[in-house]
């Protein structure tokens, strides 16, 4: 199973609603993926709700852990490296897989590295693009992030633009709530919108004077729940499938719009998407278009590496591990790390 110059991680990921583990070899092979979701817990409440999160990661990750090794069939004795998500994220779910990360690694004398998750839904890529190296550029689009970030070298970034409120996840979501789809709101957008007619509402795309590469989501979202408030006071029905893809639309063409102008800008010609939004397929129909025209690789990983996932944190651990990044027994979570720092 193990070469002898192979590099093994167990990586272990518990930022938000999913409890993940994964062994990776050498940063590029996933030899498992194990994700114990908590979506069908918090859509009772309509979002995450962090307390809950955490006592569920408790449950949940040594099961976990113990099947992302066996179906690897990688003994932790085998293991080079205990990689681990420590931020950004919701402060006490992180807390639970740096705490476990920390316990594993000092009991089985394994070297501990702590992984920024926006690193890792960025790493995600390198798994399934074995040819894909820096330097690229990388439209990182989640639940909390919207980063279009310049990937200079593995581990070093440059973030030329990110969102000034709402992430992109965060407007689906939003809006998936307000014309009743429900949580999560991002898949079910994406699903109702292939009946809708993308042009039927205009919504507005936002454009920050001066920041080209900068985003703004809460105008978009506003103006969906505008649109909703005065058909419900004119007493007229609105289509679901029609605003829901429309307002996909407007989200996608600032997506597109803003990353090939940086693309052009610095003479990428490779571009990546990455983070759960990445999975949407209207946004990787634009984009696969976008690139084509300009003669820029498009990558993107498949939907279950877009979303939260450890194998991605493998990934990303091994670049690390190979860099000789190593972090302390007092690796401590942190809610709002910042890309690039160690
Ligand atoms: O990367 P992720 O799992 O968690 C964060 O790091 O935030 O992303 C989750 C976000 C949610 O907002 C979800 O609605 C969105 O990704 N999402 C999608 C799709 N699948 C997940 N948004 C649009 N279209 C999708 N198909
Ligand atoms: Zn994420």
């Amino acid at each position: 199973m193990k070469e002898k110059k192979d590099v093994l991680i167990l990586a272990i990921e518990s930022s938000c609603d999913e409890t993940a583990a994964a062994v990776v070899r050498n940063g590029r092979e996933a030899l498992s993926n194990v994700i114990s979701s908590q979506i069908e817990l918090h859509t009772l409440y309509g979002g995450v709700v962090p307390e809950i999160a955490s006592r569920k990661h408790i449950e949940k990750i040594n099961p976990v852990i113990e099947a992302a090794l066996g179906e690897a069939d990688v003994k932790l004795e085998d293991v080079d490296a205990i990689g681990v998500t420590y931020g950004p994220g919701l402060v006490g779910a992180l807390l639970v897989g740096v705490a476990e990360a920390k316990a594993i690694a000092y009991a089985s004398c394994k070297p501990l590295i702590g992984v920024h998750h926006i690193e890792g839904h960025i790493a995600a890529n390198y798994i399934e693009h074995r040819e894909l190296e820096p330097p690229f550029l990388c439209l990182v689009v989640s639940g909390g992030h919207t980063h279009l970030v310049c990937v200079r070298d593995y581990g070093k970034f440059e973030i030329l633009g990110r969102t000034r409120d709402d992430a992109a996840g965060e407007a689906f979501d939003k809006v998936a709530r307000a014309i009743g789809l429900g949580y999560p709101g991002g898949p079910k957008i994406d699903r109702i919108s292939a009946e809708g007619d993308p042009d039927a509402i205009s919504f507005p795309r936002a454009h920050i004077e001066g920041h080209p590469y900068d985003f703004s989501f809460s105008g978009v979202k506003s103006s969906v729940l505008n649109y909703i408030n005065e058909c419900r006071m004119k007493g007229i029905s609105w289509n679901q499938a029609d605003i829901a893809a429309s307002f996909q639309k407007a989200v996608t063409d600032v997506l597109v719009e803003n990353s090939m102008r940086a693309a052009e800008k610095y003479g990428f010609r490779q571009f990546a998407i990455a983070g759960g939004v990445a999975s949407n397929r209207a946004l990787r129909r634009a984009m696969a278009e976008a690139c084509e025209k300009r003669k820029i690789r498009l990558y993107y990983p498949s939907p279950v590496l877009c979303t939260d996932n450890a194998a991605m944190i493998g990934a990303a651990a091994y670049y690390e591990y190979r860099d000789g990044v190593r972090h302390g027994w007092d690796l401590n979570a942190v809610p709002n790390l910042k890309l690039g720092e160690r």
